[in-house]
């Protein structure tokens, strides 16, 4: 879906997978794939702070673990959705569900 190079360690990009709109990370060389919005008040989280695998909400501060979603600060609540990224010929694939599979 993107070439690997442009996404250095540290760094996120947005994408848009068949509808679906993502944050994609670069944590230490490994990618992660969460979904764009903040689960507080959909805000774009791809606007925000990234301190290793901490993503802080620009609008109210949440703040979350972009490897699995979790959250770690208030005043979210609800986890970020993840998909599986990964790194295969310098080309960065995530793994989307298909709407039959996410059922
Ligand atoms: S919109 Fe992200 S913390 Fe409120």
């Amino acid at each position: 879906m993107a070439v690997a190079r442009y996404l250095l360690s540290g760094s996120k990009k947005c994408a848009t997978i068949i509808g679906i709109e993502l944050m994609i990370v670069n944590v230490n060389g490994n990618v992660y794939a969460t979904q764009k919005s903040c689960t507080h008040a959909q805000t774009d989280l791809s606007e925000g702070n990234l301190e290793g695998c901490i993503i802080e909400c620009p609008l109210h501060g949440a703040m979350f673990d972009v490897t699995d979603g979790r959250v770690m600060s208030l005043p979210a609540i609800t986890p970020l959705k993840t998909y599986p990224a990964k790194i295969e010929n310098g080309v960065i694939m995530v793994d989307i569900p298909s709407p039959e599979e996410s059922k």
